[in-house]
């Protein structure tokens, strides 16, 4: 699996996504649909963008019991994309299921990756909210390590944590990695950021870009400059 740029379309309508796309002329980006435009739009949002010939991150963080995840898991198989993800937070059997309900007849199955902590989750909301005393580094490792012992590929992590999940999990299992901005960019909200070429010196499999792409005057050029950066 080769290293690519997944562009975060966050918007509201599939006319807004459209009206994206639709400037890329020739190049096809991967595309993370999260919740908000999949309720919006529903399933036919994935079925019409991957008509267009893109492949598809299917960002909808399941996290239920291991029975509804499973058949959860199966629809979204159903729905042919390329990637998919759920909460390490469901436990290891939780996450199993979902590797066995996302598994088509013929032995095939979109990527499957772990949410480990929410990066809006820090140490002392992990500790009063969840009542989780361990240094948050380590339960994310601990996340990570059971990701891989349900046959998960990969996790989603800060492009900072990217490295160490590596030397945890091995160099196959994958990283993508959000909270990615260029060198001149605006932060915004993000806290921790890299550039897509930090971010691959770290050796992050994906990066996940979101508003420097969506946001920028030429949404096309500041996606090439991404893939010139992180894939060249
Ligand atoms: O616009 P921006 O580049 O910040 O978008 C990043 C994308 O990655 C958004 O879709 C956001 O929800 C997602 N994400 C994140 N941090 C995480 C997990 C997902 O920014 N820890």
């Amino acid at each position: 699996m080769g290293k690519d740029v997944i562009v975060a379309c966050d918007f509201a309508s599939a006319e807004q996504v459209f009206a994206f796309l639709d400037k890329f002329t020739g190049r096809k980006p991967f595309v993370k649909i999260g919740m908000e435009l999949f309720y919006a739009e529903g399933p036919s949002i994935v079925r019409e963008i991957k008509k267009r010939g893109h492949k598809i991150f299917l960002d909808l963080k399941l996290h239920d019991i291991p029975n509804t995840v499973k058949k959860s898991m199966s629809v979204l198989s159903g729905l042919d994309v390329d990637i998919t993800n759920l909460h390490a937070g469901g436990t290891v059997r939780m996450m199993e299921a979902a590797v066995e309900g996302l598994t088509r007849p013929d032995g095939t199955r979109p990527l499957l990756i772990a949410v480990t902590q929410l990066t809006s989750t820090d140490q002392e909301s992990m500790e009063n909210d969840l009542l989780i005393h361990e240094p948050i580094d380590k339960v994310v490792m601990h996340y990570a390590a059971n990701a891989k012992k349900a046959g998960l590929d990969g996790v989603v992590c800060s492009p900072l944590e990217a490295g160490k999940v590596h030397d945890t999990c091995g160099s196959d299992f994958l990283t993508i990695t959000p909270g990615v901005r260029f060198a001149d960019g605006e932060i915004g909200d993000q806290k921790r950021v890299m550039t897509p070429a930090e971010a691959k010196k770290i050796g992050s499999d994906y990066i996940v870009v979101g508003r420097p792409i969506t946001a920028a005057e030429d949404p096309v050029a500041a996606y090439e400059r991404c893939v010139k950066e992180f894939c060249d």
